[in-house]
């Protein structure tokens, strides 16, 4: 049922076929436990990663309202902002982004490469912004002047979270569902960063209707539980309301916010360790903000028993450019 009410809304075909759902193998015999890929770092757009899965939907509205313009918000190294910046550059369409230092840093790195060196590339229009603390307030006064200019801004939020953009993790939670079943495994968990939260709001509505035994942690980027909570809870609600849908009652958030630590955009000791056990044994990227966060709360929740018996599922969301501009730290 969540299937035809999902069929309701536009959608621009971006993405192609699922992503793949692949074993790693090097990773799980060093483990002794088996841990599965899904390749959301592969979307086919300018380096891909989760945000295409959302744009899909954002971006046929704004299309849909006759846009010219897509404006949204991030920190300088938003993975958010350059796949936005992207596709607004495959559509035709100019692309205006407010950006925040969120970790006060001077390095040129950090300022210039990575990310924000493909903004220019994709010939967005950025803003440096002290902060983003009223990120709505802020993109609608930005919208207001674009529109005093002759232009036709479509607000795309950060994260690309609200209930039209995580109706793309709706459809990825289905599509998942369906590789799982495929599959013929029954799976402890599926593990993913939680920020902006349409990602994991999106995946785990649709997973408690389809394949409601099976946990989906969150594991946070930015924020403690108790601030995490509500935002996935909510978000949840709104998507569910906009399909005609309620929640179901299998539908639990369910938070690890044990590895964010020092803070958002911060990597941590075990954040690099992860990042580099990954890349060491199966040559896949991890990023420093998102991936490599959620993957040390995988290594550890293995280390402490935290999952049921089973193979665990690790919802690999992108961010690879952002290393780029974190040479440092490793
Ligand atoms: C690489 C990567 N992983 C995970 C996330 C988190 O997704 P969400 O903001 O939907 O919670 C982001 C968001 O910017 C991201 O760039």
């Amino acid at each position: 049922m969540i299937k035809q009410q999902l069929a309701r809304f536009n959608r621009l075909e971006l993405l192609g076929n699922a992503t793949a759902l692949e074993k790693l193998e090097r990773l799980s015999t060093w483990l002794g436990r088996d841990v599965y890929v899904k390749r959301d770092d592969t979307t086919p757009l300018a380096l891909g990663g989760n945000k295409l899965r959302k744009l899909e939907y954002l971006a046929a509205d704004a299309l849909a309202a006759g846009a010219d313009t897509l404006v949204t918000a991030g920190a300088i190294q938003s993975n958010h902002v350059r796949q936005t910046a992207a596709l607004a550059a495959k559509l035709g369409l100019g692309c205006v982004a407010l950006l925040e230092n969120p970790i006060g840093t001077h390095d040129s790195n950090y300022l210039a490469n990575g990310n924000r060196l493909l903004l220019d590339l994709f010939d967005a229009k950025v803003e440096l912004v002290d902060n983003l603390d009223n990120a709505d307030d802020q993109l609608h006064a930005l919208a207001e002047r674009l529109r005093s200019s002759g232009k036709k801004p479509y607000l795309v939020p950060i994260g690309g979270s609200n209930a039209l953009g995580a109706l793309g993790y709706v459809r990825a939670g289905l599509e998942l569902a369906a590789q799982i079943e495929d599959s013929g495994l029954k799976f402890a968990a599926v593990v993913l960063a939680s920020g902006s939260a349409g990602t994991h709001s999106g995946l785990a509505l649709a997973l408690s209707e389809v394949l409601p035994d099976l946990p989906v942690v969150g594991v946070t980027v930015s924020r403690t539980d108790e601030a995490q909570r509500p935002k996935v809870q909510g978000l949840a609600e709104q998507t569910a309301e906009l399909l005609g849908m309620s929640v179901p009652a299998s539908f639990k958030v369910e938070l690890w916010d044990e590895y964010f630590a020092p803070r958002y955009g911060e990597p941590n000791a075990g954040t690099l360790a992860a990042i580099k056990l990954v890349a060491s044994h199966e040559g896949l990227l991890l990023d420093p903000v998102y991936t490599g966060k959620a993957m040390a709360g995988l290594l550890d929740g293995i280390g402490r028993n935290r999952f049921d018996d089973g193979p665990i599922i690790f919802l690999h969301t992108g961010g690879a450019p952002a290393l780029f501009a974190y040479a440092g730290v490793f």
